[in-house]
C-alpha cells in the first residue's frame, strides 16, 4: 500500500524519539513491500525560532493533505514565559484542532521484563493492560473565554453532549475488542461538565449491553490506578484528568518513554509518544524511542489497516525488552543502550 505520512519531530527528543520511528516505518515498508511517502514539516519550539509561529500554516496544510501524522513532542524552557499565542504547546492544540481529532488512545501495557522498572511493586503492575481514551478537542483546554493578565487567569471547562457521546462510542466499540469493561472517570459531585459526561455516558451505554460501564471520580481513580490497575479495561474520560491519567499510567509501564497514543475521529489521525520533550535529557542521545515507535505501530494499525505490520513491530518491541535491552529510563534492564542502538535493535528484530 502508499501512504503519505507526515512527519513533525518539533523539539528536545521529539527528534531523536521520531527519528528511529521513522526508520522503523522504512523497515516495514521495505520487508512488507509498502511505500510511504514522508515529509517533515515545522511544530513547536523549532517553528517559533524559523517562522514565529509554533503551527506554520504550511505544517497545517501538509498535515491535512497527508494519510497520517507522526509527531515527536513541542516545549522548551525558553518559550515557556511567552505569550499563549506564541507557545510551542500551542502549535500542538492547534494541529489537533485543526486536524479534528477528538478521541486520543493510550495505551499502557507492561512488558513482562520491566516489572522490576517501576518503582511500583510487581505484585501489583503485573499484567497491566489498560487503555485510557482522552477527550482531545474539548474541555479546559478549548473552553472559551480564556484569558491571562497579571492578576487574573481564566479557563473554562464546558462539555455539550454531542462531544461527550463521540468519544463515549470510540471507548465503547474499543471495549467490545477487549475485556468489555468501561470506567468513566469524572468529577461529577463538583462539576456540572462531569454531571453531564455522566449522563451521556450512561446513556450511550445503553446501546452496549454487553460492555459493563462504571463510574468513578478521579481524584479516587489517581488512586486506584496505582493500587489496583489490573481492575481497569477501557478507562474515557475527559481532556485534562486524560492528561494526567495516562501520565501516572506510565509508570504502571516503567517509563513514560514507553507510552504510545493515537489521535483519531478527524480528517488525518495523529500519532505520538504520551511524554514531552523532556528538556532535562534533550541532546544526550538517551531517550527512550519506544513509545514513539509504538505510535509508529498504531499508525500501521489504525491508518494503514496493516494489522500484521503493526504487531510486528510490537513484537519486535516486546523482543528487544525480553532480550534485555533498555534505554536508561528503563535501569532494570541489564543491557544500557542509546536511543539510536535501541531504534537500530527493534529493526532488527522486525
Ligand atoms: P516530559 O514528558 O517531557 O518529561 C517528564 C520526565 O520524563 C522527564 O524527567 C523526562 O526526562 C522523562 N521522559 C520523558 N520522555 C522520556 C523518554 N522518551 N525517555 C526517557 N525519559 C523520558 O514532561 P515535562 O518535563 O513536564 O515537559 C517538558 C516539555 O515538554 C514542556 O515544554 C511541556 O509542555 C512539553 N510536553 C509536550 C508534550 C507533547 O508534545 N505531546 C507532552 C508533554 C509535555
Ligand atoms: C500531552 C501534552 C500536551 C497536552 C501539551 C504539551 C499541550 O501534555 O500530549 O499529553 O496537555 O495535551
Ligand atoms: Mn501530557
Amino acid at each position: 500500500m502508499r501512504a503519505r505520512i507526515t512527519i513533525l519531530p518539533g523539539d528536545g527528543i521529539g527528534v531523536d524519539v521520531t527519528r528511529e520511528a521513522v526508520a522503523c516505518l522504512e523497515t516495514i515498508a521495505e520487508k512488507f513491500g509498502h511505500e510511504f511517502d514522508f515529509k517533515t514539516q515545522l511544530i513547536g519550539g523549532v517553528a517559533l525560532d524559523r517562522l514565529g509561529v509554533p503551527l506554520p500554516d504550511e505544517t497545517l496544510e501538509v498535515c491535512l493533505s497527508s494519510d497520517a501524522v507522526l509527531l515527536g513532542a513541542v516545549g522548551a524552557p525558553q518559550y515557556d514565559n511567552n505569550p499563549p499565542k506564541l507557545k510551542p504547546e500551542t502549535g500542538l492544540l492547534g494541529l489537533r484542532a485543526g486536524l479534528g481529532v477528538f478521541a486520543n488512545l493510550r495505551p499502557a501495557f507492561l512488558h513482562e521484563p520491566l516489572v522490576d522498572a517501576s518503582p511500583l511493586k510487581a505484585e501489583i503492575i503485573r499484567g497491566t493492560d489498560l487503555l485510557i481514551v482522552r477527550e482531545l478537542a474539548g474541555g479546559a483546554y478549548f473552553g472559551r473565554p480564556r484569558e491571562v493578565t497579571d492578576e487574573y487567569g481564566l479557563n473554562t471547562m464546558a462539555y455539550t453532549a454531542p462531544e461527550v457521546e463521540r468519544v463515549a462510542r470510540v471507548a465503547f466499540e474499543i471495549a467490545r475488542g477487549r475485556r468489555k469493561k468501561v470506567t468513566s472517570i469524572d468529577k461529577a459531585n463538583v462539576l456540572e461538565s462531569s454531571q453531564l459526561w455522566r449522563k451521556v455516558v450512561t446513556r450511550v451505554a445503553a446501546d452496549y449491553p454487553e460492555i459493563m460501564l462504571e463510574h468513578g471520580y478521579v481524584d479516587s481513580c489517581a488512586m486506584a490506578l496505582v493500587m489496583r490497575p489490573t481492575s481497569y479495561d477501557v478507562i474515557v474520560t475527559e481532556n485534562l484528568f486524560g492528561d494526567i491519567l495516562s501520565d501516572e499510567a506510565a509508570v504502571l509501564t516503567g517509563s513514560l518513554g514507553m507510552l504510545p497514543s493515537a489521535s483519531i475521529g478527524g480528517k488525518v489521525d495523529l500519532y505520538e509518544p504520551v511524554h514531552g520533550s523532556a528538556p532535562d535529557i534533550a541532546g544526550k542521545g538517551i531517550a527512550n524511542p519506544l513509545g514513539a515507535i509504538a505510535s509508529a505501530a498504531l499508525l500501521l494499525r489504525y491508518t494503514c489497516k496493516l494489522e500484521r505490520e503493526a504487531k510486528v513491530l510490537e513484537d519486535a518491541i516486546g523482543k528487544v525488552l525480553n532480550e534485555g535491552y533498555g534505554t536508561p529510563d528503563l535501569k532494570s534492564q541489564p543491557k544500557q543502550i542509546t536511543t539510536s542502538e535501541m531504534g537500530e535493535i527493534v529493526r532488527r528484530y522486525v
